[in-house]
């Protein structure tokens, strides 16, 4: 497994995502970067900072990164999911951070720690894509260095903060596109279309709490989370979207995917931030309007056998450390 970078707006799932790469031994948790999203970017920072320690994890460094979008103000937040600091209210009762964020900002923190690896690394943006897109627009001869760029977000049919759009691109499309269509840089991308099909239920949740300290106090993140997901859902559950995100980037292959070219709406109508998958075969495209932009492996399924189930075990599994 190469080392990893997570660029993240805790966020109660983004919680779970560090947790489960933070606590796995055979993963190399280089740094966790913030960025704007379900909460502003200091609150996001303190999140990110107070989850590492949680998971013993304190020495991984955390660098602030940006706190809106690229080009357009865009003040919405997702406190109506998350709570009002991000982890349903409990940030505070979680470890205070073991070191103070890093003297440089989420761009240069992830130049830095891309030049230093002997191996090209993984990075793992599970909130919306402005530091990435920065990354690659100031510095594109690091990209090399790079791995995969395995992205929580997008909605092949759908859409969660709008009919049509997933919160993370709908956050800085602008961004969201240049990432998407950057050359020279392998993306994975991992829609809500699938991360729903993955909910986690009340159970499930329980015998997380009931797995040690780690585990009682990521339980203790989710009431607020829960009780959005049970309206959305319409049952008591969550959807861990960015640790399902994670666990493909931990564990390469956990998911199926299929290549599209992509292209995000940029524009202000009702599809704004909308994920425009093009499916249409390789030779009508070029007969009819050629694009130059690489396909994307988009992630439409598990691959295991096991499904779904197997995948809930699995995430459980590596949240339930009795450290
Ligand atoms: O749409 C789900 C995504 O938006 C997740 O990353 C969640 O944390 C929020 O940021
Ligand atoms: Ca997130």
């Amino acid at each position: 497994m190469p080392a990893l970078i997570i660029d993240t707006d805790p966020g109660v799932d983004d919680a779970f995502a560090i947790a489960l790469a933070a606590l796995d031994p055979h993963v190399e948790l280089l740094g966790v970067t913030t960025v704007y999203g379900n909460v502003p970017v200091e609150a996001t920072t303190r999140n990110a900072q107070r989850i590492l320690a949680l998971c013993g994890a304190g020495g991984v460094p955390v660098a602030k990164g940006a706190e809106r979008p690229l080009v357009h103000p865009h003040p919405h937040r997702a406190r109506y999911a998350h709570g009002t600091d991000g982890l349903s209210g409990r940030s505070d009762v979680l470890p205070e951070p073991l070191s103070p964020i890093a003297g440089i900002g989420a761009v240069e923190l992830m130049v830095s720690l891309l030049r230093q690896a002997d191996e090209p690394v993984v990075l793992a943006p599970i909130g919306p894509l402005t530091n990435i897109a920065l990354l690659l627009a100031a510095y594109p001869e690091i990209k090399p260095q790079i791995d995969r760029i395995v992205i929580m977000g997008g909605a092949v049919d759908g859409g969660n903060v709008t009919a049509r759009a997933e919160f993370n691109l709908w956050s800085d499309p602008e961004a969201a596109r240049r990432v998407l269509t950057e050359p020279g840089v392998r993306c994975v991308l991992v829609p809500m279309d699938l991360t729903y099909q993955c909910a986690v239920d009340v159970p499930w949740l329980d015998e997380l709490a009931a797995s040690g300290p780690i585990g009682a106090a990521l339980r203790e993140l989710t009431t607020d989370y829960l009780d959005h997901y049970t309206k959305t859902l319409g049952r008591p559950a969550v959807v861990m979207h960015d640790a399902i995100a994670v666990a493909e980037a931990i564990w390469p292959g956990t998911l199926r995917t299929e290549a599209f070219p992509l292209d995000i709406e940029c524009g202000f109508g009702p599809a704004r931030g909308a994920l425009i998958t093009d499916r249409r075969r390789r030779e009508l495209i070029a007969e009819t309007a050629p694009t130059d932009t690489e396909p994307v492996a988009v992630a439409l399924d598990i691959a295991s056998e096991s499904g779904f189930d197997g995948l809930r075990r699995r995430l459980l599994g590596g949240l339930a450390q009795s450290r």
